[in-house]
């Protein structure tokens, strides 16, 4: 297991080039299961997590070759429609293979779904659809077995705009009998991002990315060539990050146009900020100031995966903030470890109250979760003195190489065994 080892408060500065959206690129590779020939996928990021996707399409039979940051995905040998015990505690996103699969071949099963340890995450809003769509379902032995002899096209109103759901449904959907409109889909730009590679596969998909998405079902998809949007938490994580340190960073190969929540608050704090297409750049303007309240909303609201990462930001700003997570019910793993920093926070519920306090003080943290880890790095950035941090399995599921991307940037940082 390794460790990263920071040696904080040195201002970030420098240019980082931000890689592809994880959140985009499991679904996209879930979808390839239903090409009928190849598919070249550029810009995915080295992760964990796209590792174990990979593994899963290895599983299903598919072949899974990777050049640099260019992935292809050959389904020609698809021969199986489970996905194991072992993978789905490993992932729950790999619950996003169940519409593919099912649409591939009319039946799956797949283990109950595992994945960050942030929360409950039930998938009743899954099975429900998959239902309308006419798949009949049942569990066994810790199972989920689906069987569709047709799909059926049709109206599924979601109860909340969930976005493994809005996007299972789509792939469930997009070789359905007739037309199937989701209502209440949520808008998350990686949803956009995954119609606009079914559309590229042959798909007939409209409206992705608003709340009212219509699936045209098509007789098939073929392969296709596609390039994953930039990620957006993992952009946002770095600005936050020099916005922390005093710093100064150019973000290229970024989306802005997805990130205005998260930059509207750098701003609102007192980053200087500015935008061009592809680039973002940020200089910090001395001590921040927090703002009053922060709530975690579907999108285009303030989005859940970033509350950690700005909270240690928020730590050593001026004033206080209080951050409401509406998403997940237990995203504030990351607080007792600020706490120990001498950051001044108190959960209540779903809200952290947190007073900003001069400055954190490096030590020993635990990573407990993705974003949770991420906050951390965040933290020691800007701390005092040294911080090792541990767990960094999690940090690696969702960030290529971040001790590289850093250290890029003058930070003192270093990964060790
Ligand atoms: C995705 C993202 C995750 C992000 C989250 C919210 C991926 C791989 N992960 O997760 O990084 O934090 O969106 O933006 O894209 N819910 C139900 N029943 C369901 C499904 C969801 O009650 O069947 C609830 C969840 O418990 C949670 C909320 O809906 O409280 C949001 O979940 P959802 O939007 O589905 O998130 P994920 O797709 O799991």
């Amino acid at each position: 297991m390794s460790k990263l080892i920071i040696d904080g408060g040195v201002p970030l500065l420098g240019e980082i080039r931000v890689q592809g959206a994880k959140n985009s690129v499991l679904p996209i590779l879930a979808a390839t299961v239903i090409a009928g020939d190849k598919c070249v996928l550029h810009n995915c990021p080295r992760l964990r997590d796209v590792d174990k996707t990979d593994l899963v399409l290895e599983r299903l039979g598919c072949t899974v070759e990777r050049h640099g940051n260019t992935v292809i995905v050959d389904p020609d040998g698809f021969c199986s429609c489970e996905i194991c015990d072992d993978l789905m505690r490993a992932m729950r996103s790999s619950i996003i293979f169940l519409g593919a699969i099912i649409t591939r071949c009319g039946e799956a099963r797949v283990s109950m779904p595992g994945g960050c340890p942030i929360g409950l995450r039930p998938i009743d809003l899954h099975l429900k659809a998959l239902k309308e769509l006419g798949v009949s379902i049942h569990e066994e032995h810790g199972y989920i077995i689906c069987r569709a002899k047709k799909l059926k096209g049709t109206d599924i109103h979601l109860d909340f705009p969930s976005v493994g759901a809005t996007e299972n449904i789509m792939l469930a959907s997009v070789c359905a009998e007739g037309t199937t409109t989701i209502l209440n889909a949520a808008r998350e730009p990686e949803i956009a991002d995954l119609a606009a590679f079914l559309n590229a596969m042959g798909a007939r998909i409209t409206g992705a990315g608003s709340s009212f998405v219509t699936i045209r079902g098509v007789k098939k998809l073929s392969g296709a060539e596609y390039t994953i949007m930039p990620d957006r938490i993992v952009a946002a994580t770095y600005l936050a990050a020099a916005a922390a340190t005093d710093g100064e960073i150019f973000l290229t190969g970024a989306d802005p146009s997805s990130m205005g929540a998260m930059l509207h608050v750098l701003r609102e704090m007192g980053a200087r900020i500015n935008v061009s297409s592809g680039t973002i750049h940020l200089k910090s303007r001395g001590r921040l100031k927090n703002i009053h309240i922060l709530r975690t909303m579907p999108y285009p609201g303030f989005p859940t995966d970033i509350q950690s990462p700005f909270m240690a930001m928020s730590a050593t700003a001026e004033g206080t903030v209080v951050y409401v997570e509406n998403i997940f019910e237990n995203r504030f793993r990351h607080v007792d470890e600020l706490v120990r920093m001498g950051a001044d926070i108190k959960v209540e519920g779903r809200s952290a109250v947190v007073s900003g306090v001069k400055t954190l003080y490096g030590t020993r943290l635990v990573a407990r979760e993705l974003r949770g880890g991420a906050a951390l790095v965040v933290a020691a950035l800007g701390a005092e003195g040294t911080s090792e941090i541990s767990g960094v399995e999690y940090i690696d599921r969702g960030y290529e190489e971040i001790e590289k991307s850093l250290a890029d940037c003058n930070a003192c940082i270093r990964r060790v065994q």
